[in-house]
């Protein structure tokens, strides 16, 4: 018996960490879900342990690819009531050291694919009066982050925008949450080049995939605009929230350097 109040799904960047622990938990809750990422082998090993899992292969860098899973949202035929937008990575150093081309896709990727997916989904959605959209961002986006600066700029675009859906969508029986985890072990360390993390954060600084797809589907159930996993990152982002920008930019470059 699905507990979910959602029959289908899409989720973005299912093939690894936060996306597959969410694609993998809907799926075997007996909603259809639809997993897209560029790794095909990653995907099909999630259809192959469930009924009704969809595979579509997309590179959201690519326009073709952002055209793909429009159409697919937007089928009516086989409509989505929950998109997770989720695909996203981040780039660690200073900011002059980064090749410029990756952050420019760092941003095509975490901004303007999840943009265009939104955009799909609430269009969509609204008219049939129904839906839920989960934006994945982070903790990042609550304040600057030196070394982290284009990754922390574009989840602080992330959570503004959803913020601001939210509220659009109020009435509308349209739920839409930025969900922003904290440290999450996933490939996301690997590619983004954060992997010291495992060294300099404590243990206790660590959240689960599991308990980030837990919240986050709960917290979009329950239409919160803002779902942040975990006590510590509640806590974090309650004082960030009373602490001055400068100090806070301060405070989080010390961090990255530590
Ligand atoms: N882990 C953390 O500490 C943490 C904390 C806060 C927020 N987040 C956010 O959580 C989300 C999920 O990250 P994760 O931690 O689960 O990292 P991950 O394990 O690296 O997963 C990233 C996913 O994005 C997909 N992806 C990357 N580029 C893509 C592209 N061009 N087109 C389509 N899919 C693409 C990857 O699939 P393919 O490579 O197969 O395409 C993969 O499935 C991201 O938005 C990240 O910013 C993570």
């Amino acid at each position: 018996m699905n507990r979910y109040p959602f029959a289908s799904a899409l989720v973005t960047g299912a093939s690894s960490g936060i996306g597959e622990v969410m694609a993998r938990e809907l799926a075997a809750a007996g909603v259809a879900v639809v997993v897209v990422a560029r790794r095909a082998d990653r995907l099909q090993a999630i259809a192959d342990d469930f009924d009704d899992v969809e595979v579509l292969v997309a590179d959201l860098l690519t326009k073709k690819g952002q055209r793909a899973v429009v159409a697919r949202i937007a089928d009516v035929q086989h409509p989505v009531d929950l998109v997770v937008n989720n695909a996203g990575f981040g780039s660690n150093g200073d900011f002059v050291q980064l090749d410029p081309d990756r952050l420019a896709h760092e941003v095509e990727l975490n901004v303007a694919a999840l943009t265009r997916l939104s955009h799909a989904a609430l269009t969509a959605m609204i008219p049939r009066g129904r839906g839920w959209l989960l934006n994945v961002s982070s903790v990042a986006s609550f304040q600057p982050a030196p070394r982290l600066a284009v990754y922390a700029a574009t989840k602080a675009y992330v959570t503004s925008l959803t913020e601001s859906l939210h509220e659009e969508a109020r009435g509308t029986g349209v739920h839409v949450t930025a969900l922003c985890p904290g440290l999450t072990k996933t490939e996301f360390q690997r590619v983004s080049n954060t992997e010291q993390y495992a060294d300099s954060f404590p243990g206790f600084a660590w959240t689960s995939p599991d308990q980030v797809v837990r919240t986050g589907l709960a917290d979009v159930i329950a239409d919160r605009a803002l779902s942040v996993p975990g006590v510590q990152y509640k806590a974090m982002s309650t004082a960030v929230n009373m602490t001055p920008r400068w100090l806070r930019r301060r405070v989080s470059g010390l961090v990255q350097r530590s």
